[in-house]
């Protein structure tokens, strides 16, 4: 079942602190795959606070983004929910499988799986609200003496979500462990509403895999994407044509990262733009020659320029 409005079954998955605006447009200028925005709290939001305001800010994109919502009181989400089109949402998208301690202890995130009936009432509340489709992404249960992702889907299903992600770990397996793809096809198997399972997927070839093994309706990529902007469109080809994947030369890679290195700067400005470009510079050169002095030295940088000719001489040194 193709997945109404959304272009392509391949989605990149929500990640706080990566899935910012500049990431979105390094990953768009790649190709094909749905986007999606960082989660943001709804009292935050509410409250106008700046940060999350900026996050949930998806207006000026010239491409579809689903804004994901983390929370826990139904009223807060139906206004929210409203604020969140108003700013440019093609989608909304409700956190209920987020393992951090912060968010759980705030009854929100995957808290919400031990309490069904909350749960409920958020999905209702910001369906009822929502001008927009409202979906929820959640995991296989509690911990593995909890595992209700079935019983979850279907509470989903009821409470009127137009489709549902399930990421195949318990909340007590945080991001460790394998992924379990047999819950996501019992999950596929239990309701009628499209399903998109979450896990492990590295390369094409696995997305194929869980396509095939569980049916499901669409699939999502995290962290593989990291350092690999091109992965998403790169499924996305493999799937709909067939067409093989070709890594990226060290040209694509040297322009990428400068391209994504300039956007962070131009959107969080200088001191704050240089801070978080460490992370992705890190996985964008990773498994290169040399690449661990390359990050000692780039760690140390505050400035745009200096950055910018860091990378440049790295890349006429570096060979694979
Ligand atoms: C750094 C990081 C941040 C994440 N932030 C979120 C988030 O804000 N909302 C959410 O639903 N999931 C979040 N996740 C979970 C991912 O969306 C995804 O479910 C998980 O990484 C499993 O997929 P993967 O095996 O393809 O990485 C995060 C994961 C990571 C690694």
């Amino acid at each position: 079942m193709a997945i109404d409005g959304f272009a392509s079954s391949v989605f990149m998955a929500p990640m706080a602190g990566i899935t910012d605006q500049p990431w979105r447009k390094i990953v768009h200028e790649c190709g094909e795959g749905n986007l999606i925005s960082e989660m943001v709290a709804v009292n935050a939001i509410q409250f106008k606070n700046p940060k999350s305001y900026q996050i949930a800010n998806v207006k000026d994109e010239p491409y579809p983004v689903v804004v994901q919502l983390v929370g826990n009181d139904p009223s807060l989400f139906a206004e929210a929910a409203k604020l969140v089109a108003d700013l440019g949402a093609k989608s909304l998208d409700i956190n209920m499988g987020c393992p951090v301690k912060k968010i759980v202890n705030n009854h929100s995130g995957s808290a919400l799986m031990r309490d069904m009936p909350l749960a409920s009432q958020i999905i209702e509340a910001t369906v009822k609200a929502s001008p927009l489709k409202v979906s929820v992404k959640f995991r296989k249960g509690w911990d593995s003496e909890h595992v209700n992702a079935v019983e979850f889907a279907k509470m989903c299903e009821n409470s009127g979500a137009s489709y549902i992600t399930v990421h195949g770990r318990t909340r007590a397996q945080g991001y460790s462990g394998i992924a379990d793809w047999d819950i996501i096809k019992a999950v596929k198997e239990s309701v009628m509403i499209p399903v998109i399972g979450n896990g492990d997927i590295d390369s094409p070839q696995k997305a194929e895999q869980m396509l095939k093994y569980s049916h499901v309706d669409g699939i999502m990529i995290g962290r593989a994407l990291l350092g690999n902007p091109w992965l998403l469109n790169q499924t996305h080809q493999y799937l709909t044509a067939g067409i093989k994947p070709i890594a990226p030369t060290l040209e694509q890679i040297k322009n990428t990262l400068l391209k994504h290195l300039a956007l962070l700067v131009d959107y969080y400005g200088e001191k704050s733009g240089m801070a978080i470009s460490r992370k992705h510079i890190s996985w964008y050169v990773k498994g290169l020659y040399d690449a661990k002095a390359f990050r000692e030295q780039y760690t140390k940088l505050n400035e745009l320029a200096a950055a910018q000719d860091l990378v440049e001489n790295f890349f006429t040194r570096v060979v694979i």
